[in-house]
């Protein structure tokens, strides 16, 4: 691909900072604004679909943080249901973490794998028995013969106009030539455009032996799949999720736990261009070529090309940038962010631009998403931005004040060193002394996610607006930077009055 005149110019803001040995982060610098180009369509909204790794898409560039504070069930589901994406923690048995990804995976319900039928030569009355033993609220069934072949539909309009209960099903019921069917291999996406086209509310599913294999419900699919839904969902209709891995000894046994109940897996580390955690990426990437794996954390251009080359399908980018994190103080290593997120960008774009990075940590301020984006980042992975809501793991904590909090704290904070025993896999210590490498906190209790989702959507578009960059991935090639001062850093917070109100 050809590099735009913007591109270049990011290229040299960066080979400048290189050749001082010079590594910012979020509060050095802003993004430059510029005179709209021919192409750009001010009524268009910009376009935050992006994607967290090779396969797997997101309709919003955000990612809730593999932490015991932040990412079980409810916050994996609610990020989904949003657009987003969830990776549940593995500082949990097996187990757990499968119990809380299937409970994700089960919310919506997209394709009825098993649905209840009915005998063709059953009675009204006897059917109504049936429903009523069951305590079914519904009556819309595929029908069958004696020989459990498909024969046709009943649903509720067969039913509601036909007072003779002595009438056998077959009699009242919509036949085979009248019903619209499918085959197993459709997807949810496709089921919802055929129902669509033909005004059914009922779709079976029935194989090569004219079995019932499944039926699609227009109630459930138009949840899913309308224009306006935001739901991120896979081919089955489910809402997408990811589990985190680590890279100690109980990997590839919990692959095989939860496979079935994830659409992909982060390698999460503390030091991701280990030796450990290569060679966990090679094991899974040689067992589980299918799904894909997301590798972290790292800092360095060379490390996320040489985690490519292996078989990585994405990149999570953050050395000590989290608001909970002392990795950078207890030892010293660590790149600040922007710097961090573009060594990797432009390293992956020699050769490997179809990776999607993941800036991990350090989003403090609304506009700190839109910087990461351009610094290359295809998405963000927050912590401390989504604790506080009603959504992640832990209760709120109400002072006598009246303010309300929730607990955060560092997956290498003693807390959670003490708590889950996995937490020190990420950093590479099983020894009882350990290094404290996070901290633990309260942060103030924040309400639903959608709330605060919907103030990350509105900044970030409205950050395009002013970029005039259409979509995530022009905004990460196209989007320039002018390095900042603290002077520069002051003005650009409210200054000199008292404020008394936003
Ligand atoms: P934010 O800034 O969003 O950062 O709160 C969340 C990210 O921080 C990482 N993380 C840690 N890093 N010590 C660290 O050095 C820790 O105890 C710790 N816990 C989490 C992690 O990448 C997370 O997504």
């Amino acid at each position: 691909m050809e590099k735009s005149k913007e591109y270049l110019q990011k290229e040299k803001f960066f080979a400048d900072l290189d050749r001082l040995h010079l590594s910012l982060t979020f509060d050095d610098v802003r993004l430059k604004t510029r005179y709209y180009p021919e192409d750009y369509d001010p009524n268009q909204a910009p376009d935050l679909s992006t994607h967290f790794s090779k396969n797997i898409k997101l309709k919003l560039p955000f990612v809730s943080a593999a932490m015991s504070t932040v990412t079980e069930s409810d916050m994996a589901i609610a990020m989904a249901k949003e657009g987003g994406l969830g990776i549940i923690h593995n500082a949990m048995d097996i187990d757990k973490q499968k119990k809380e990804l299937r409970k994700v995976k089960k919310y919506v319900n997209s394709l009825i794998e098993k649905p209840i039928i009915v005998q063709d030569d059953w009675s009204i009355e006897q059917l109504l028995n049936y429903c009523n033993d069951k305590n079914f609220n519904f009556t819309t069934f595929p029908v069958v013969d004696q020989n459990e072949n498909f024969v046709g539909m009943l649903t509720n309009n067969n039913l509601k106009y036909e007072l003779d209960e002595s009438k056998q099903i077959k009699d009242i019921f919509t036949p085979l030539d009248k019903v619209i069917r499918t085959d197993p291999k459709i997807s949810s996406e496709d089921a919802f455009l055929m129902m669509k086209k033909h005004k059914t509310s009922t779709l079976p599913v029935i194989d090569l032996n004219n079995k019932v294999v499944g039926l699609y419900l227009w109630s459930d699919l138009v949840r899913i799949h309308h224009e306006k839904s935001n739901y991120n969902v896979n081919e089955k209709g489910q809402l997408i999720v990811g589990a985190a891995i680590s890279s100690g000894t109980d990997y590839l046994e919990r692959i095989e736990e939860i496979k079935n109940y994830t659409d992909l897996l982060v390698i999460d580390s503390a030091d991701g261009d280990s030796k450990f955690v290569v060679d966990a990426l090679i094991k899974v990437k040689e067992n589980y070529p299918n799904i894909d794996v997301v590798v972290g954390n790292i800092s360095e251009g060379e490390s996320a090309l040489k985690l490519a080359e292996i078989g990585a399908d994405g990149i999570k980018v953050g050395q000590g940038p989290g608001s909970i994190c002392t990795t950078r103080i207890e030892t010293g290593i660590g790149t600040p962010q922007v710097s961090a997120i573009y060594n990797c960008f432009s390293k992956l774009n020699e050769k490997y631009s179809s990776i999607p990075i993941c800036g991990d940590g350090g989003i403090r301020d609304k506009g700190d998403i839109s910087i990461a984006i351009a610094s290359g980042a295809s998405s963000v992975m927050m912590g401390r931005v989504l604790a506080g809501v009603k959504e992640s793991p832990g209760k709120v904590i109400s002072r006598p004040d009246g303010s309300q909090y929730k607990e955060y704290y560092g997956m290498g904070s003693r807390k959670s060193f003490d708590n889950n025993p996995n937490s020190k896999i990420r950093y590479n210590q099983t020894d009882n002394q350990v290094l404290i490498e996070g901290v633990e906190s309260i942060i103030p209790y924040q309400g639903e996610l959608k709330t605060v989702l919907n103030g990350l959507v509105m900044a970030l578009k409205k950050s395009m607006i002013y970029l005039k960059t259409k979509s995530i991935e022009e905004h990460r090639y196209n989007t320039n930077f002018t390095r900042i001062t603290n002077s520069g850093l002051r003005e650009s917070g409210s200054h000199d009055v008292n404020v008394i109100g936003i």
